[in-house]
């Protein structure tokens, strides 16, 4: 497939043209190069990674390193696609200084295209000096699970009028603050409706309706490959957990009952070697 990696001034234009934007979560290589050969527009190395991929119960534990060994094996596989990775939990909070040399490591050590990172009006003045230097910066508005313990836990978010205010005052703000798009992450779709319509920036969504510029999921949600819990949001476009499971039985009965490795899958000695090491 003929795929151009997309730029910022792509994007905006997809949402001045009202084209969609298609973006999913990739961790690890193999991933990387199958999203790579689709049409899809962009990759998130989330730092959902450390729920789908790690293990650990929320995105808290993740840390730069985390970030940067898997940004670094998606980068190696996504040649032809825009490629996002979170700024991890405490990255970005402490200090603006503390912000730009993390977000810079996550373009130059690990070969991102873009950072995302989480928060409204706080994180303003860190958005506005990464962008300064020259990084792209994606927002992440609504439900943001770095903070989902402030949040009351992973619930949907601005359901009432005062909260939808807050929200779309922060959009404006970080557009303002110089962020190429944003993350609306389990809103309304009615809010998100708005936000998309009043900022010129594309809206990704996930939990945030149709009528955002576009969509993401996490790919683990989207193939099935996640079973501890399901988000309302997400659609499973196929089971690969269970073809997993089937396919690895399947393997199981197959060396218990000696019928793999078959003659196909060996290799083979000439007689004469054979002969000789059999006559010692
Ligand atoms: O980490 C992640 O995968 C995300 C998406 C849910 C937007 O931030």
């Amino acid at each position: 497939m003929d795929k151009q990696k997309l730029n910022l001034r792509d994007l905006s234009e997809m949402k001045r043209q009202g084209r969609k934007i298609s973006m999913i979560t990739a961790y690890d290589y193999s991933f990387a190069v199958l999203v790579d050969g689709t049409p899809m527009d962009m990759i998130l190395v989330g730092d959902s990674l450390g729920m789908v991929v790690l293990g650990y119960d929320s995105t808290v534990p993740v840390t730069m390193e985390d970030m940067i060994h898997h940004t670094k094996a998606v980068a190696r596989g996504a040649k032809s696609t825009f490629v996002v990775a979170d700024l991890p939990f405490m990255s970005y909070q402490v200090s603006t200084h503390e912000a730009l040399r993390n977000a810079g490591r996550l373009l130059k050590e690990a070969g991102a295209d873009a950072v995302k990172l989480e928060g409204g009006s706080t994180v303003v003045e860190t958005v506005r000096s990464i962008v300064s230097a020259g990084i792209p910066v994606m927002g992440h508005l609504g439900l943001t699970p770095q903070t989902a313990t402030m949040l009351g836990g992973l619930k949907s978010q601005a359901r009432d009028a005062a909260a939808a205010k807050a929200l779309l005052a922060d959009a404006m703000l970080l557009e303002q603050a110089g962020a190429f798009s944003l993350v609306l992450e389990a809103i309304p779709a009615q809010l998100a409706e708005v936000v998309t319509r009043e900022i010129s920036i594309p809206t990704i969504g996930i939990g945030a309706g149709p009528q955002c510029d576009g969509q993401v999921l996490v790919i683990h949600d989207a193939l099935g490959l996640f079973q501890r819990f399901v988000p309302k949001f997400v659609k499973r476009y196929a089971n690969l957990g269970e073809s997993v499971m089937a396919a690895l039985s399947n393997y199981c009965q197959e060396v218990a009952e000696g019928r793999f490795p078959a003659p196909e899958h060996c290799f083979s000695m000439r007689k004469e070697e054979l002969d000789k090491l059999l006559k010692g």
